[in-house]
């Protein structure tokens, strides 16, 4: 680091003259500024654009997001993936509509303390939306700011994160914070990319530790990743003489939470292997109750979560009898209503559509 490096003012300008025109940036809403922050949170700008101005469009205020039904809240958010960010934003807007009067947060901390609100996004809608001197951390900034400092800590360490968090709070200026915090954001998506940086083109680039010795490539430092495991679960597509599919709620809270799924099994550790069709009605029975015959296998997906990889053998039935001893469960004819499913159960059922199946469900 440079002490003498006018950082904040070559990233200003750099941010007039080639900052992104996204569908979010000059909006002055906190509730606005709130969805685009939480949608960005793990899902890059390019996919977000089409998602914010549509869910916007249908919840366009903050009395309209606390009123939606969570079914309603996922439709919306179906294929953005991690659909607990749409659940604490479901529920943020019921604690700021029902026990805020419908006023938003105006400090660091009331706005942490709604749920699915860490640091970085909290200290982003403080900034954009408040013009407050905030510092934000995101994983384009700890790279921008792990090449400048040519840090050596790991960038997913306790002594990398604090270091980075207190270059990001002295780098912030008093003036223009929240375009100085959408400008970090689009320096280190556009310009100091994870490969290939374009650092000819950085403004940063006479105040770049890493530069300075050539060493880009060596940041950020990361410790390894834990190894995903990898497990294996069977999707048994239940359908009825009309066609229709039994489907069964997943349970708040957990994985891809209040989403719509066919009957599965329990997950197992890979590599063994799956239970052959004898067995996968007889689980049927045992754990959902219900009878099915013809039970045939239709092929396998594989999808990655952020903490396992996982494998779905796809398996079809004809219902003969029973009801799942569960609270939400219903027959579902893809034609007539939308279910809000999650990627990898739409996968699921494009397993069967791809085998000139009838029922054809809409791909997100
Ligand atoms: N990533 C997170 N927040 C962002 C924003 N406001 N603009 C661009 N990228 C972002």
């Amino acid at each position: 680091m440079d002490a003498t490096f006018p950082y904040a003012a070559r990233l200003l300008k750099f941010y007039h003259a080639s900052g992104r025109q996204l569908p979010w940036r000059g909006e002055g809403d906190p509730y606005r500024i709130w969805v685009s922050e939480v949608m960005l949170q793990q899902t890059g700008v390019a996919t977000v654009k089409g998602y914010y101005g549509r869910f916007i469009d249908k919840f366009p205020t903050v009395a309209e997001l606390a009123g939606a039904d969570l079914g309603m809240v996922l439709k919306e958010w179906q294929g953005l993936g991690y659909y607990r960010r749409a659940e604490n934003l479901h529920r943020g807007a019921k604690v700021v509509h029902d026990s805020l009067g419908g006023c938003f947060p105006e400090t660091l901390e009331r706005w942490m303390s709604l749920p699915g609100v860490g640091r970085s996004t909290a200290a982003a809608i403080m900034a954009i939306g408040w013009n407050q001197r905030q510092a934000i951390l995101d994983g384009n900034c700890k790279r921008v700011l792990a090449r400048v400092m040519a840090l050596d800590d790991p960038v997913n360490s306790a002594q990398g994160e604090r270091l980075l968090w207190q270059r990001a709070y002295e780098l912030t200026p008093a003036d223009r914070p929240g375009d100085y915090a959408q400008a970090i954001m689009d320096l280190g998506a556009t310009v100091c990319t994870p490969r290939a940086p374009r650092c000819r083109e950085c403004p940063w680039c006479l105040g770049c530790r890493a530069w300075e010795t050539q060493q880009v490539d060596r940041y950020p430092n990361r410790k390894k990743p834990k190894v995903r495991p990898r497990y294996g679960q069977v999707a048994v597509l239940v359908q009825n003489s009309d066609g229709q599919w039994l489907m069964r709620r997943r349970p708040r809270g957990g994985l891809l939470a209040g989403l719509w799924e066919p009957l599965s099994t329990k997950r197992w550790l890979l590599p063994q292997l799956p239970p052959d069709m004898q067995k996968v009605g007889e689980e049927l029975k045992h754990q959902w109750q219900v009878c099915g015959r013809n039970v045939q296998l239709l092929g396998e997906v594989r999808h990655t979560f952020t903490h396992f990889h996982l494998t779905v053998w796809v398996c079809l039935c004809q219902y003969v009898s029973g009801w799942p001893l569960e609270e939400e469960v219903r027959w579902w004819n893809p034609e007539q209503s939308d279910l809000p499913l999650s990627t990898l159960h739409a996968k699921v059922f494009a397993v069967h559509d791809h085998q000139g199946g009838a029922n054809r469900i809409p791909s997100c």
